[in-house]
């Protein structure tokens, strides 16, 4: 067995040495007609297909004959994080360019909520001039809140988590929000029991899933069913981890599952962009998800999603489990 920085190749690549596939035989044999030999090969790692770089070089060792030293180098991974940096990067400036204008209207709101309220104070205003300055403190509240939202995703805000029961607060979330304008929609909860605590905070959380339940609802105008499971996955080794920047270990898996209108490819690639949104005006803001992300990766996890036109859409979760 070969061992590699104390890892076994089984540990990192999901194979034993000589359990390699393809042509690696043939590659060794060119190495030790060359000096160093350097080639792309695909295989699969933990049943994914990826590209890798096979570099091999010859080394002779005195009284040995010679060897083959080889590495493996995962292109599909480095594509990943090169594509990964490039909309984090995206995501910051966008969040940035937000960040100002929420703070400019953010003055501006507290102005004309502030000038509203002196109005519907004054006694000498008729009755429809009164109704009129409640319509504007009211839209200034709306205001307020989207502002709430876009400083979410556009700035850091501190982060004080301790221990979340995840299943309970799914269970409650789901009753507050599925009440009148769900009749159509069937909600079905499968949630693996004894689950792990979480490190969060409740009311960000809360809002994550608040998101992604009205979004499943508004996949579905024709009603459908909404699926929301609970479980555990492990993942023991960098390897086996599907995405670049999170530690292995225990996580708890959240999935959130419509039968709904679905999303093309091109809708999938915007949707966490701030202000994208499929919604006519005043029914989306497309502030939601890109503050699921910015959630989730305060809380050391992260978000995957899968879709079918006309089939639906499935957002998974997946945040560290506090291990005992
Ligand atoms: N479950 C889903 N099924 C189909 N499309 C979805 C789903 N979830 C999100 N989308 C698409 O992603 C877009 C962005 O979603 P996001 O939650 O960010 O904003 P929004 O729901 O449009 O508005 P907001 O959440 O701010 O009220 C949606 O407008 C929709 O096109
Ligand atoms: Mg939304």
């Amino acid at each position: 067995m070969i061992r590699l920085m104390e890892r076994t190749s089984e540990e990192i690549i999901g194979h034993l040495y000589d359990e390699l596939p393809g042509d690696w035989p043939d590659l060794l044999l060119e190495t030790a007609a060359a000096s160093t030999f350097e080639s792309v090969v695909n295989m699969a790692v933990n049943n994914k297909q990826r590209e890798m770089l096979l570099t091999a070089y010859r080394v002779r060792l005195d009284g040995f004959g010679s060897a083959c030293i080889t590495h493996l180098n995962d292109l599909s991974l480095r594509k990943q994080h090169a594509d990964r940096h490039m909309h984090q990067q995206r995501m910051e400036s966008l969040g940035r360019l937000a960040g100002g204008i929420a703070h400019d209207f953010n003055n501006i709101l507290t102005i004309i909520r502030g000038n509203a309220l002196v109005l519907r104070n004054d006694d000498k205003l008729e009755k429809h001039q009164k109704s009129v300055s409640e319509s504007i403190i009211k839209a200034t509240q709306k205001g307020a809140a989207m502002i709430n939202r876009l400083l979410t995703f556009s700035k850091p805000q501190p982060f004080t988590p301790y221990p979340v029961d995840l299943t309970s607060l799914i269970e409650e979330t789901l009753s507050l929000v599925s009440h009148a304008d769900w009749e159509n929609v069937t909600v079905v909860s499968e949630m693996e029991p004894d689950m792990p605590a979480i490190q969060g905070e409740p009311n960000r959380l809360s809002q994550v899933l608040v998101n992604l339940f009205v979004n499943g609802r508004d996949a579905m105008p024709e009603g459908g069913t909404l699926t929301v499971k609970v479980r555990r996955r492990n993942f023991l080794t960098p390897s086996e981890l599907p995405q670049a920047g999170v530690e292995p270990g225990t996580y708890i898996c959240v999935e959130v599952c419509d039968t709904g209108i679905g999303m093309a490819e091109d809708i999938i690639d915007r949707i966490f962009e701030p202000f994208f949104t499929t919604k006519s005006t005043g029914k989306g803001t497309g502030l939601g998800l890109p503050n699921v992300h910015s959630i989730i990766k305060q809380h050391s996890g992260w978000i995957e999603v899968e879709s079918t036109v006309g089939v639906g859409s499935t957002f998974t979760l997946y945040i560290p489990a506090i291990m005992e």
